[in-house]
């Protein structure tokens, strides 16, 4: 087995616990040449056949645990959450400017606790509800530009998502292409984000990379002061306005700890929700592409309680479970977040006899939770059927009881998120369809989707074909 775990309490060390099941690690290097350094959830979802829900690994001189099942998550990462929220210590959060604009690598503590309770009383589920007319508004300006223009389809959904969190949270207006704002804003994680998963490599200039954290920081910020000044808000909700004004009512001396603290949540909540909404709209688009009859059926249901003459509200959710399983389904077949964002422990813990220590990164593998072939049979096949009962009811089932992470740092844009992904994918089917793209002699081009990885698996563009659906006419698309 493995040497006994530092850190360990008194009575621990005297009791010798044992530490969770693993692979032998190697001296000084510990696991890590066993493990797939672009996928590393399939490693640990091979091992779990071997180790269980709970394995034990060492990758250099850091401790980890790999938790591959919901039913653990939970025990540890929910019902534990005293224990194991904090983060992982990551060399490259610092100095490359991160925690300037998020305080999602944030230790768990004071400053952390601050910038999640701002966030939450904006992005709470009954806070959230004030965005969904930004939402449906901004999903319908996003099939405008898909018909006009659908060789893009990706840079739309890109334009949506940030264009929706530009608004609720400093109610900002980009203009469709090229804003500079919105530029500062979206800008593309994947190449310089944390070495989360061991997987990415990080070759920028820190200096680089904090001046550029610290404009996207402060720009909008800036430009959403500047309008409070003026009096000139376009809307009436927005994160940085409504904390504006209750900044005004307090003491002198905490308005700069609030300001740094408000200006940290908002843009936390600008690069939270844009690679996350738009790579799950990516994955709903290869789904519809590789599974017409699934299109289809969800057209039919859409055409059958909505009718042909409007677009989908809100309020038509709850009458469109098929539309609904779809949602679960996408979350579920390609999770962007296969291992969610590490945990770590800020003390020992014992579970099942087993001893973790304080200082260990926890990852849930959300990965092994999707492919689970019991919970879910045939895994890898997009069946939004699998979340439907016999009597056409949603089942208990919800993958955003996973895809969100657990515990005090689930993710606080879930609701948000959720429903701009709602707005679009509903919206969408009901406008246009999405096929297999045509070569000039009419041959359909095949693909094998291929995938970013990174913190975020997302799928790379393919070839697509988007057409409007027959019913939608020039009328429908001026109710856009
Ligand atoms: C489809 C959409 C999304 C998915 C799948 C997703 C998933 C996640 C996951 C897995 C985490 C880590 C949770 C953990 O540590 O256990 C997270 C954290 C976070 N997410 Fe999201 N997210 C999405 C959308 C959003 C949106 C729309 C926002 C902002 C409005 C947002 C803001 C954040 C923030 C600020 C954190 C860090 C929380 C903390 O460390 O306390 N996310 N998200």
């Amino acid at each position: 087995m493995f040497p006994s775990p530092s850190g360990g309490s008194v009575e621990n060390r005297q009791s010798k616990p044992r530490l969770p099941p693993g692979p032998v690690p190697l001296p000084l290097l510990g696991n890590v040449l066993s493990i797939d350094t672009k996928e590393p959830w399939l490693t640990y979802t091979k091992w779990r056949a071997a180790y269980g829900d709970l394995l034990f690994m060492r990758i250099l001189d850091q401790e980890a645990v790999v938790i591959n099942s919901q039913h653990v998550a939970e025990a540890l990462m929910d019902k534990r959450s005293r224990i194991y929220s904090d983060r992982p210590y990551l060399a490259t959060v610092e100095p490359f400017g991160w925690s300037t604009i998020t305080f999602a690598f944030t230790g768990y503590g004071d400053e952390w606790r601050l910038s999640r309770r701002l966030f939450h009383q904006t992005f709470r589920p009954n806070s959230t509800l004030k965005f969904r007319p930004v939402q449906m508004r901004r999903a319908r300006e996003m099939i405008v530009n898909l018909i006009d223009d659908p060789q893009h389809y990706h840079d739309h959904f890109a334009t949506f998502s940030s264009s929706v969190g530009m608004s609720v949270i400093y109610d900002y207006q980009p203009s469709a292409r090229d804003d500079p704002l919105r530029e500062q804003s979206c800008f593309n994680s994947s190449p310089s984000l944390p070495d989360w998963c061991w997987g990415s490599s990080i070759k920028r200039d820190a200096q680089i990379s904090t001046d550029r954290m610290n404009e996207m920081r402060d720009l909008p910020f800036q430009s959403a002061q500047q309008h409070m000044a003026e009096n000139s808000f376009l809307g009436q909700f927005s994160m940085v306005a409504e904390n504006l004004q209750r900044m005004e009512k307090q003491d002198e001396a905490s308005k700069p700890i609030f300001e740094v603290a408000l200006k940290r949540a908002a843009a936390a909540a600008i690069l939270g929700s844009y690679e996350t909404t738009s790579s799950t709209l990516m994955v709903f688009v290869l789904a519809m592409v590789l599974y017409p009859d699934v299109q289809r059926h969800a057209q039919a249901e859409i055409d059958s309680v909505v009718g042909r003459d409007r677009l989908p509200t809100f309020e038509d959710r709850a009458s469109l479970p098929y539309v609904e399983s779809i949602l679960r389904e996408t979350f579920r077949w390609h999770p962007i977040l296969p291992l969610g964002v590490p945990h770590a422990t800020s003390s020992d813990d014992t579970y099942n006899g087993f001893f973790i220590p304080k200082g260990t990164t926890v990852m849930c593998n959300v990965w092994a939770i999707s492919r689970d072939e019991k919970r879910y049979p045939d895994a890898s096949r997009f069946m939004p059927e699998r979340f439907i009962d016999v009597d056409g009811a949603l089942t208990d089932d919800d993958p955003a009881g996973y895809i969100f992470g657990l515990g005090r740092r689930a993710c606080p844009g879930r609701y948000a998120g959720d429903a701009s992904v709602w707005s679009a994918i509903v919206t969408m089917l009901a406008t246009v369809n999405f096929s297999f793209a045509k070569d000039d002699q009419g041959k359909v081009i095949d693909f094998t989707p291929q995938f970013n990885t990174g913190l975020i698996r997302s799928v790379k563009i393919f070839p697509c074909n988007i057409s409007p659906r027959s019913h939608v006419h020039s009328g429908l698309v001026d109710l856009l």
